[in-house]
């Protein structure tokens, strides 16, 4: 519900800045993606994520893990690294072999894909909380509470069988856990300080307008763009005067690879309604300046400029054309 009511207050709201004590990256989580396609060949992927920030991938073949960015290795030594390196080199080796060894007596059919989640999150930074789940085709499979496994009710029978066999390995459940409760945290806390001035930093937004008669309708599709702001959260609306567009449709936000984001926002209108129209943004980098790009004006403008140019070109363009033939 408070997901729900967060993009309406900030709608409700226009003085309150929805950019401002967003805290975006505050668990870190190793993502395994692992497809078994029969009984001698699977695929392993690895990836580990700072909030919705990708900062590791995983090349298998060498079992090296990819640092994608200069602060990806946090305050850890490199040695602890090497450690965590080998420790993924071999689980994933030993749970492929194990997955195949144990395939039919567990009635797994080829293929077949197994998901991992497992890492911590920063609620205070007394009380992280940990956590490490399996998927089986999709589904919730079991997690691991503490030093056990236990099944998730959509894996059924399954579930059970895999829980009973993982909870004799004691050595494993403890390394497990200590990883998730111990390491994880450790290695956040870390990568946040390294991250830090690159995570925080202000990129101001440019914004531009666009128009193109809308197919079909006889009207127009107004477009606001906004690009190459950081940090992600950011609002964007069309206005007239004070008055919010209703009809205004958010597009998602995209990623720019240098880590910048964009955001278009677009509203439909007869064409005689565009005059007086305004696209208004707001984001942490601008404070607490609104941007506002007057756009009716100059899009009737541009407009009608297309409007009487375009015949004049056909006309153009067809003089040319009969001079030649002549
Ligand atoms: C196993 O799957 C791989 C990849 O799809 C395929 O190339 C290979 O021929 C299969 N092997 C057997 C024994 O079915
Ligand atoms: C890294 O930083 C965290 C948090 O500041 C700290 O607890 C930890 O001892 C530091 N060093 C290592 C090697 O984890």
């Amino acid at each position: 519900m408070l997901i729900l009511l967060l993009p309406l207050l900030a709608v409700l709201l226009p003085g309150s800045n929805p950019a401002n004590g967003v805290q975006e990256h505050t668990s870190f989580q190793v993502i395994q993606i692992s497809f078994y396609a029969n009984q001698s060949w699977a695929q392993n992927q690895g990836s580990g994520w700072l909030g919705k920030l990708q900062t590791h991938g995983w090349e298998s073949e060498s079992g090296t893990i990819i640092f994608l960015h200069t602060w990806s290795r946090g305050n850890f030594s490199n040695e602890e690294l090497v450690d965590l390196e080998l420790l993924f080199h071999f689980y994933f080796i030993g749970l492929t072999k194990e997955v195949q060894n144990y395939a039919s007596q567990l009635q797994f059919r080829y293929p077949f894909t197994v998901q991992v989640r497992a890492g911590c999150e920063l609620l205070s930074a007394e009380s992280p909380r940990s956590f490490f789940q399996v998927a089986f085709e999709g589904s919730d499979f079991m997690s691991l509470q503490d030093t056990t496994w236990l099944p998730a009710p959509e894996g059924g029978d399954q579930a059970q069988k895999v829980c009973d066999l993982c909870n004799q390995y004691e050595g494993i459940k403890e390394m497990a856990k200590s990883l998730v409760k111990n390491t994880c945290p450790r290695f956040l806390l870390g990568l946040l300080d390294a991250g830090k001035m690159d995570l925080q930093r202000q990129v101001l937004p440019e914004a531009w307008l666009s128009s193109r008669p809308s197919p079909g309708s006889g009207r127009l599709l107004l477009v606001c763009h906004v690009s190459g702001f950081h940090p992600k959260p950011i609002w964007v609306m069309w206005m007239r005067g004070e008055q919010e567009q209703l009809g205004t449709k958010e597009g998602d936000i995209l990623r720019h690879a240098d880590g910048t984001w964009y955001r278009r926002v677009s509203l439909e209108v007869a064409p005689a309604e565009a005059a007086g129209l305004s696209c208004r943004g707001r984001h942490s980098s601008l404070g607490d300046q609104d941007i506002i790009l007057h756009g009716g004006h100059g899009l009737s403008m541009s407009l009608i400029a297309v409007a009487v140019m375009a015949p004049l070109v056909l006309l153009a363009v067809l003089v040319l054309c009969c001079k030649k033939r002549w």
